[in-house]
This record gives structure tokens, C-alpha cells and sequence, in this order.
């Protein structure tokens, strides 16, 4: 028996963009393949690359089950890695080569939950969910980069602001610090610092019409 599942509430799609914070975090991707078996791996450099419709994206190789499943069946989940000793032990076995239609849920003790609109299912361990059509792929060297349009998110109860920002020592996003430190990762939940700034210099030097002003200037 794993621990009670939280509940999980659906994100509107205005808040999407600011759901996925920050704007780049150590994720699980879930897929599915043609017999419905669940592939579950691990990625660190997953990230937002568009606002509005709200696109993520992630580069895996060439023959890895995440990447044939996706080609094959065009959809996958981004579960949000909360920073905590017995979810991130479960990230490093999702990231093992095991055979294809091995479940890494089952063998890493993940809790799968039905997604809301996709076949692959959400983490209920994770905080944040986001289900994911794919726009594109491209393929380069023995890498496939995958571009997913977000068709819902849903998040922990209690982890987002009446704003549509995620409560950050509740939701807890972690970074991997990348294959040479093997199994090391870092937290970004610490209260955001904000920078406070200015530019001296002349409007000429920007695009027209464009206030720099009062670019990345936040009202409270
Ligand atoms: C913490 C962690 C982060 C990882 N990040 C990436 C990544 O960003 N890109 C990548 O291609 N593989 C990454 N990997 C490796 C994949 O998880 C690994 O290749 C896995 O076997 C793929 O599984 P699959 O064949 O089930 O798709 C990571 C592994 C770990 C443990």
C-alpha cells in the first residue's frame, strides 16, 4: 500500500503557464506503448518553450521506450519531481534501462493515477501534472527532440495561489545536477529572490513599441 493520494486539482488553462515553475525542473515522463503498457523515465532538462498555448519540451535518444512510444502513440505526461529523499531515490530507478514493457512505476513503487485526457497516466507522488499532445519531433545525431502541446494540468490541492502561482515550498521543484554528478540534485523551492534592477542606457537600442521599462518589473 503506498501513501493516500492526493487531491487532485484541475489547473484552468490561464494558469498553465505558470504552473510549470520554474520554467525548466527535473521531471518523470510517462508514455504509453501500442499494448497499453505504462514506460516511466526520468528526465532533467524538460522545459517550457511557449506561453501561449502553453508547449513543453525534452530531448531523449533515439530507441529509448520513451521516445518510441511517443512517435508511435503522440502523447505524455510531465510529472513535476517534488525535492524529497524518497521520491528522487524513485527518479534514479526510473532512470535505469530496463527492457521495453517493464513498468518503472511498479518497480520504483510510483503511484499511477488516471490522467485527465491523455492515455499515459499522472504520478500521484508528483505535485504537478502536465498532459501533453506532440506538436513536433525532430531528429538529430541519436537525439529526438519532442515538442508537446499541454492539454490540461492538474496540481496538489494546496499548491497553487487564487494568482495561478505554485506555492514553492509545497510543491517543492527540483533540479538534477546532470549525468557526471551521477546522483545529485538541488532544490529551487527557496522564496524567489527577486531582482531589483535598472538599465542605463538609451530607448534606441530596442524593438519599438517595446517598454523595457517595465519588462520582468513585477507589481508587488
Ligand atoms: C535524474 C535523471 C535525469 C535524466 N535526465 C535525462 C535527460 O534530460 N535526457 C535524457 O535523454 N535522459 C535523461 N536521463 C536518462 C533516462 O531516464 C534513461 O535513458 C532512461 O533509461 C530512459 O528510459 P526509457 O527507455 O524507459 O525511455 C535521466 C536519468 C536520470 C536518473
Amino acid at each position: 500500500m503506498g501513501a493516500p493520494v492526493p487531491n487532485k486539482i484541475d489547473v484552468p488553462p490561464k494558469h498553465w503557464d505558470g504552473a510549470f515553475a520554474p520554467s525548466s525542473c527535473l521531471v518523470i515522463i510517462t508514455t504509453m506503448d501500442d499494448q497499453g503498457r505504462v514506460n516511466a523515465a526520468s528526465f532533467g532538462t524538460c522545459t517550457r518553450v511557449c506561453h501561449d498555448p502553453v508547449h513543453i519540451s525534452f530531448t531523449c535518444a533515439v530507441g529509448k521506450d520513451t521516445t518510441n512510444n511517443i512517435l508511435a502513440n503522440g502523447q505524455f505526461v510531465a510529472n513535476i519531481v517534488p525535492f524529497e529523499q524518497d521520491v528522487l531515490d524513485k527518479v534514479l530507478l526510473c532512470g535505469l534501462p530496463f527492457r521495453p514493457g517493464v513498468d518503472e512505476l511498479e518497480r520504483a513503487g510510483l503511484t499511477a493515477l488516471a490522467s485527465r485526457v491523455v492515455k499515459p497516466p499522472r504520478i500521484a507522488e508528483c505535485r504537478t501534472h502536465f498532459e501533453c499532445s506532440v506538436a513536433w519531433t525532430h531528429q538529430w545525431l541519436h537525439r529526438v527532440m519532442v515538442c508537446g502541446k499541454v492539454e490540461a494540468v492538474s496540481i496538489d490541492e494546496g499548491c497553487m495561489t487564487d494568482r495561478g502561482e505554485i506555492v514553492w515550498d509545497r510543491v517543492k521543484p527540483a533540479h538534477y545536477c546532470g549525468a557526471p554528478y551521477k546522483d545529485r540534485f538541488v532544490p529551487v523551492y527557496n522564496a524567489p529572490l527577486r531582482a531589483k534592477w535598472t538599465y542605463d542606457g538609451r530607448d534606441e537600442e530596442f524593438r519599438e513599441g517595446q517598454n523595457w521599462r517595465e519588462a520582468f518589473q513585477s507589481k508587488d
